[in-house]
C-alpha cells in the first residue's frame, strides 16, 4: 500500500489516497482547533496520541459489533482506513449536560442526563454547525429516515458499551461526536473518537481529561490524554 496524494485536509487531520481506490491514510496532525478555529496551536506529540488512542477505541468498538472504518495503524500518526461517502452530519450523545446544551437551553452544567440525549447537527462550519433534526436530514437529502435511524441506533449503542469502558478507568463519559458514512451499502463508524472530540471528567474529582483542557486553557492537555490512555490499558508509541 503506497501514500498518494493530499485529499482533504481538516482543522487536524489530512487525508491521503492510497493504491487501493478504496482505502485512505487518515494522518492526525498536531494541531489543534477550537471555537470554529478561532483559537487553533499546535501542540506536540498530539497526533499520534490521537491516532493511537483512536485505533484502540475503533478495535474496541469494532470487537463489540459496531463496524467502523479503521482497518490498521501504518505509524505512529496515520492509520489505514476505508473511504466511505460521508454524511454530512454530526451525532452527538450526552450523558451529562455540558457545554453547547447547557448554553442553548439554560441548563444546569453537569445535570446527568438518563435517558442519554442524542442530537444531530448539520457539519458546516460557515454556519457555526447548527442543531437539525431528522425532518431536516430528509427534506434536505442529507440522509434517508432509514439512515437517521440508524445512525441514532449506532450512536446509542456505542454509549452503552463506552460508558462502561471509561467507568473501568474511573472516567465519566459526558458526552462525544460521532460521525458516519457508507462503504459498499453498509453504515459504518468514521472519523474519529478522541479525548478531542468528547468530554471526559474523573468520576471522583470531576477533572476535565479532554479538549476542554485546551478550550478553556487548563494546560497539559497532550499529558492529560496520555494519563486517559494509560488508565484504559493503551501504550502508546511516541518514538
Ligand atoms: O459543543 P458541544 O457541547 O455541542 O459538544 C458536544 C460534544 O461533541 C463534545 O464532546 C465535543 O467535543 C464534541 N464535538 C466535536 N466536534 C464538533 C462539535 C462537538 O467533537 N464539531
Amino acid at each position: 500500500m503506497e501514500k498518494l496524494s493530499q485529499i482533504t485536509t481538516g482543522k487536524a487531520k489530512s487525508l491521503f489516497a492510497t493504491s487501493n481506490p478504496e482505502h485512505l491514510i487518515m494522518e492526525f496532525r498536531d494541531d489543534t482547533s477550537a471555537f470554529d478555529g478561532k483559537k487553533m496551536e499546535a501542540l506536540d506529540n498530539k497526533g499520534k496520541v490521537n491516532n493511537q488512542f483512536n485505533a484502540f477505541v475503533m478495535e474496541f468498538l469494532a470487537s463489540k459489533g459496531i463496524e467502523t472504518h479503521f482497518i490498521e495503524l501504518v505509524s505512529g500518526n496515520e492509520s489505514l482506513v476505508r473511504k466511505l461517502e460521508m454524511f454530512p452530519i454530526e451525532c452527538v450523545v450526552r450523558n451529562r449536560a455540558t457545554g453547547s446544551l447547557c448554553k442553548r437551553l439554560g441548563i444546569e452544567d453537569g445535570l446527568i442526563l438518563d435517558p442519554p440525549l442524542f442530537e444531530f447537527f448539520l457539519k458546516d462550519d460557515a454556519l457555526g454547525d447548527p442543531l437539525i433534526n431528522d425532518h431536516h436530514i430528509e427534506s434536505f437529502g442529507w440522509a434517508s429516515q432509514e439512515q437517521a435511524d440508524s445512525m441514532r441506533e449506532l450512536s446509542l449503542k456505542a454509549n452503552n458499551i463506552l460508558v462502561d469502558f471509561f467507568k473501568e478507568a474511573n472516567l465519566i463519559l459526558v458526552d462525544y461526536k460521532l460521525e458516519f458514512g457508507i462503504f459498499n451499502g453498509k453504515m459504518l463508524l468514521a472519523d474519529e473518537f478522541t479525548p478531542d472530540g468528547c468530554r471526559l471528567w474523573d468520576k471522583d474529582t470531576l477533572t476535565k481529561m479532554d479538549k476542554d483542557r485546551f478550550r478553556q486553557d487548563l494546560g497539559n492537555v497532550i499529558e492529560t490524554y496520555g494519563e486517559v490512555a494509560e488508565r484504559l490499558g493503551m501504550q502508546i508509541k511516541l518514538d
